[in-house]
């Protein structure tokens, strides 16, 4: 079958007879045509493969080599029949007629001149029908010749665009002077598909035939002009960027070279190297790569040069994807942990869990954020350097007291002055690694004011569905923080944000027991203060009972960091003997230690040297851990006014009034005379500087102060108490009790008073204090006074009673003068 390869033309040197008059139809072979459409004059290289066609090509070239070329409707149809033929085609000329070792027939037509196809002559060997010449009368009007115009400089436009017509065709159509002619010869070189062919072929009028073309060229052009734009863009585009890699290979080579560039060019130089070889996130390297290009522009010498350098260099200098392997080992991990720190039981377990659930989840598990709680000097800090050690990570922190404002924490704006990233953001360029122990330091200390809430920020920090994209101001792109550990601390849960709180693993970390303080000075403090001064183990020494006398009388805390101040002060000073070749002592003594620590600062067993009238040693949770605190109450002649002094919340204030409407009360049941409540003005002052952090837990104090003021019967001094009270005298649970136990035991105190709902919460308290020490649990005022009222003791001396001039409750003094105690005042 014949198939197109290519059209040619050719000015034939044999001109058909196209004009002759009408001419006879007669019987001519056919060469049916696939796709393609022959024009008159026109050469055609066409390969041959049906056999009816072959035949058609051998028969003419035997007779006189002409065959009617027309093409088929349908081209996927072999061996069409005249019905599957377009009815108009030419009769053509076979030029040459080559068999191919394939059997198929390469020819070479040329198109003579328009025939319509009658009807069929023949079927076999060949496909024969009858053709007759169409004859149409040329007119040459002005008409036409503005259409050959129009159609020639269309034609010149589309072979200029076009890279498939060549150059050479348009010439050939500007040297045609026949019209239809001049379609023919457009038609067969524009890329037309062969319904438009065939149209323009069967259109007989040549103005028609032009007018026709004219439309397909325009549309033709259409196309091209929108490609050539498409073409030149993407050429654009592609050069740019050949260009700039070119440029910039040469630029290497250049520099290699010389082995130098002017200052600011190498810097720019290496910074897009550093850039191109930096593994930051997709984003951030965007936005480098356009920082760079305005580097690029602006004078070395301008300010903001040195802005967007600096901005560079947090993007160069962040880490993005380095970060260190975990330590699977849980047996090691523990290891770690207790190398470093005595006791913690809860903690340590809590981070030997994490690493478990780590490894048989897999690093989607989510990292808790965990709390610590506790007073100051208990390991909260340390513990997170440790806990690093044992997972194997770096150790980051961050202290927030005091930070008050959001920048703070997320950056201030590129627009500002001065602008730098945010503390998270700084800490994590100082770590060099993306999945530190990243410690917040002192949550509790938080503050906020008119520049904004760092809770908030600090909400997006913590908040693992949100943390992988955290934005910092400065940075303005989203990094990742979803693979750091965090870890928290305070001092007091109350003051920490409730919406951050509930982040939060809240993990308690009370204050040491002097066993537990006696054993971390020996396996911990004093190994690591002789080592950090320099001396051996061999040089000094430190007997327990000195050791005792430091944790009674020369530090008065919850934890242990003023004990290891005073280790450290001993340690300096026998150091610089040793460097000055003096005698040193080898073994501390307690009868040693003031001349290394001075006069003690605190009193052990602060209790009261005498049971007092109105003076009354309550237990409270500040925090810095437990403590005890005096409250004391005097009367004076006067009107009945209440009067409150000292650290006084306003809870506490309350806890006064409903104290003394209970005394008032229950008047004729403590033998009081209600004119007293008349007589007298009654001062409660709490002399103790620390604010205690639950006012109405002091309740009962205050009331067994004002009752023992009242009634005159001295408070029992070694009881200490905490408890809320109503009105009606019932005693309420409070809070800390854990904490108070402690405070209490270290000052000495050992008989303690609680409600009798917070018996459940001793199961925390360790079982040694438990053992040394004598709890009373009540339910009502009653049973406090019981326990803590000694009877009216008219005959007992001391410094207080001596001056009383009355000793029966039931005769209040005329002027009763309860001196308040120096001691709890100096305490
Ligand atoms: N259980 C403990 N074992 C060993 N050392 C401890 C322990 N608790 C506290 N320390 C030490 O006490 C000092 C103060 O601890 P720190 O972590 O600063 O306490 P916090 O952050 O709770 O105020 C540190 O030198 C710490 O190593
Ligand atoms: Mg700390």
């Amino acid at each position: 079958m014949p198939e197109e390869l290519s059209i040619l033309f050719d000015f034939p040197d044999e001109q058909p007879a196209a004009h002759d008059a009408a001419q006879p139809a007669r019987d001519l072979p056919v060469v049916p045509l696939i796709n393609t459409v022959l024009f008159p004059h026109m050469l055609a290289p066409l390969f041959v493969s049906d056999a009816r066609a072959v035949a058609a090509v051998e028969i003419a070239t035997a007779q006189d080599r002409l065959v009617v070329a027309v093409a088929q409707r349908d081209p996927e149809v072999s061996e069409p029949s005249f019905a599957d033929l377009y009815s108009v085609g030419v009769e053509a000329t076979v030029q040459r007629a080559l068999k191919m070792p394939d059997g198929t027939t390469s020819i070479v037509v040329q198109g003579r001149r328009r025939v319509r196809l009658l009807n069929t002559a023949q079927e076999a060997p060949c496909l024969r029908v009858s053709a007759e010449p169409i004859y149409v009368e040329e007119e040459r009007t002005l008409a036409v010749e503005a259409m050959m115009r129009a159609v020639l400089s269309l034609f010149e436009k589309v072979v200029r665009l076009s890279r498939t017509m060549p150059d050479d065709s348009y010439i050939m159509a500007m040297n045609i002077d026949d019209p239809g002619w001049l379609a023919d010869m457009i038609a067969s070189t524009l890329p037309l598909d062969v319904v438009h062919r065939q149209e323009i072929l069967e259109t007989l009028d040549p103005e028609e035939r032009l007018r026709r073309l004219s439309i397909l060229l325009s549309k033709e052009l259409d196309v091209l002009e929108l490609e050539s734009r498409i073409h030149t863009q993407v050429q654009k585009e592609v050069d740019r960027s050949q260009r700039e890699f070119f440029l910039r290979e040469q630029m290497k080579v250049i520099q290699r070279e010389l082995g130098q560039l002017d200052p600011a060019q190498r810097e720019l130089f290496e910074l897009r190297e550093r850039v191109a070889a930096s593994n930051m996130a997709d984003v951030a390297r965007a936005r480098a790569n356009d920082e760079l290009e305005r580097l690029e522009v602006i004078p070395a010498a301008a300010p903001e040069y040195s802005v967007v350098r600096t901005y560079l260099d947090w993007l160069l200098t962040l880490p993005w994807t380095e970060q260190t392997e975990d330590n699977h080992n849980l047996r090691l991990a523990a290891t770690a942990l207790d190398d470093n720190h005595y006791g913690l039981p809860k903690v340590k377990e809590r981070i030997l869990e994490f690493m478990a659930v780590r490894q048989l989840a897999g690093p989607k598990q989510k990292a808790p954020i965990l709390c610590f709680v506790g007073p100051p000097g208990v390991g909260k800090t340390s513990l997170g350097r440790s806990i690093a050690e044992a997972l194997g990570r770096k150790f980051a922190r961050l202290s927030l007291g005091g930070v008050h404002d959001e920048a703070e924490i997320r950056g201030h704006r590129r627009t500002y002055v001065g602008a730098l990233p945010g503390r998270i953001l700084q800490t994590m360029k100082d770590v060099k690694s993306i999945n530190p122990v990243f410690m917040l330091d002192e949550v509790d200390k938080l503050g906020h004011d008119f520049r904004g809430d760092p809770a908030a920020a600090l909400l997006e920090v913590l908040d693992p569905e949100q943390n992988n994209t955290f934005s910092d101001h400065y940075l303005d792109v989203p990094y990742d923080l979803s693979k750091v550990l965090f870890i928290t601390t305070a001092n007091i849960l109350d003051t920490i944000p409730d919406a951050l709180l509930d982040r939060m693993e809240v993990i308690e970390l009370p204050g040491y027991t002097e066993e537990e303080k006696l054993r971390i000075a020996q396996r911990f403090l004093i190994p690591r203060q002789l080592d950090s001064h320099g001396l051996s183990v061999d040089t000094l020494h430190f007997s327990e009972s000195a050791l005792r006398q430091m944790i009674r009388i020369y530090t008065y805390e919850a934890g242990v960091r003023n004990l290891e101040r005073e280790l450290g002060t001993i340690c300096r000073k026998t150091a610089r003997r040793i460097a000055e070749a003096r005698q040193h002592i080898r073994m501390i003594r307690p009868a040693q230690l003031q001349r290394f620590l001075g006069v003690p600062r605190y009193d052990y067993g602060r209790v009261e040297e005498a049971d007092e009238i109105g003076l009354a040693v309550g237990m409270v949770w500040t925090s810095n851990g437990g403590d005890v605190m005096s409250i004391e109450v005097t009367l004076m002649e006067g009107k009945g006014t209440l009067t409150l002094t000292g650290q006084l919340g306003e809870i506490m204030q309350e806890s006064a009034q409903a104290a003394l409407s209970y005394a008032r009360s229950n008047a004729s049941i403590y033998e009081i005379d209600v004119k007293t409540f008349d007589k007298f003005d009654i001062h409660i002052h709490v002399p103790e500087g620390a604010v205690p952090k639950d006012g109405p837990s002091a309740g009962i104090t205050l009331a067994i102060a004002l009752i023992s003021a009242l009634t005159r019967r001295p408070v029992r001094r070694d009881v200490a108490m905490s408890g809320e009270i109503t009105l009606r005298g019932r005693v309420l649970p409070v809070g800390g009790i854990k904490e108070k136990i402690l405070g209490a035991h270290r000052a000495g105190i050992y008989t303690i008073i609680l409600p009798q709902r917070n018996e459940r919460d001793m199961e925390e308290v360790p079982a040694q204090i438990k053992r040394q020490m004598n709890f009373v649990y009540v339910q009502r005022m009653e049973q406090v006074l019981e326990m803590a009222l000694l009877a009216p003791q008219p005959k007992k001396t001391n410094r207080t009673t001596k001056k009383q001039a009355s000793k029966s409750p039931k005769n209040p003094p005329a002027l009763p003068n309860n001196t308040p105690p120096d001691e709890a005042a100096a305490a």
